[in-house]
């Protein structure tokens, strides 16, 4: 199993359907302080099921999501049919669309699940889809010190604050025996500190920072704006 075929499967990630709530309306509330403008053209790629899209999109003129995983995004055009402003496309879709289609570009929670040729492969499509003055927000990166014990301790405290401690606890215990915890150990996942991330981006032709506080719950993970670099 690859991490696409498992987030298009069905998985417990979230530890109760509130958690999950509370995930994506936060999420969705951290991009759209990134939003340049009401009438920005937004993309979340690796956007998962995005149960914030409606919210977000409120913020913005145009809002394409896009997942590698088929089925995620056979749930999203069920959800967002009928919404005019918000769009699902596949990764293929998405680099066929012409340069500078998009102001702002997101990729929250994505950059551990990908390869260095595979992000490199994504950073030069996302340079090319940013529009002059656009940004590209990367969140949620995991820097190595930080573990699946300190992801596990941010996830308590945001189930505690959260009204969902009960089913945090307990889908912690679930995740030990669970197929996220056996990938995570065999294909492993791609962590970089500060320094790493934003030579990553530089030579992937961005001028890029670290922008404080990170995107969702978790404030030992990072996050980066970057634009093209002249
Ligand atoms: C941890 S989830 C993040 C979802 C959402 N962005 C969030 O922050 O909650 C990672 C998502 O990235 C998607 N993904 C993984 N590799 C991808 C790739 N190469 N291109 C597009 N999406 C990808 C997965 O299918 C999954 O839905």
């Amino acid at each position: 199993m690859d991490w696409i075929s498992f987030w298009d499967g069905s998985h417990a990630i979230y530890t109760s359907e509130r958690h999950k709530q509370v995930h994506y309306a936060r999420i969705a509330a951290d991009i759209a302080r990134f939003v340049p403008h009401p009438q920005a053209r937004v993309l979340d790629y690796g956007c998962g099921e995005a149960l914030g899209a409606q919210a977000l999109a409120q913020a913005c003129g145009q809002l394409t999501l896009s997942d590698a995983a088929p089925g995620v995004r056979q749930g999203l055009k069920a959800r967002v049919a009928g919404n005019p402003r918000i769009h699902v496309l596949s990764p293929e879709e998405v680099a066929a669309l012409p340069e500078g289609s998009f102001d702002l570009i997101v990729a929250n929670s994505l950059l551990q699940y990908l390869s260095p040729q595979v992000r490199d492969d994504l950073m030069a499509t996302w340079r090319r889809l940013l529009a002059p003055g656009g940004t590209l927000l990367v969140a949620d990166v995991i820097p190595p010190h930080v573990s699946a014990v300190r992801d596990a301790l941010a996830l308590l405290r945001f189930g505690g604050a959260e009204g969902f401690l009960g089913s945090a606890v307990l889908g912690l215990v679930r995740t030990v025996f669970s197929p996220y915890r056996k990938l995570r150990a065999d294909l492993g996942l791609s962590q970089y500190s500060e320094a790493a991330m934003l030579d990553v981006l530089a030579k992937a032709g961005f001028t890029a920072r670290r922008v404080r506080p990170n995107v969702g719950h978790n404030q030992e993970r990072m996050a980066f704006t970057a634009n093209r670099a002249p």
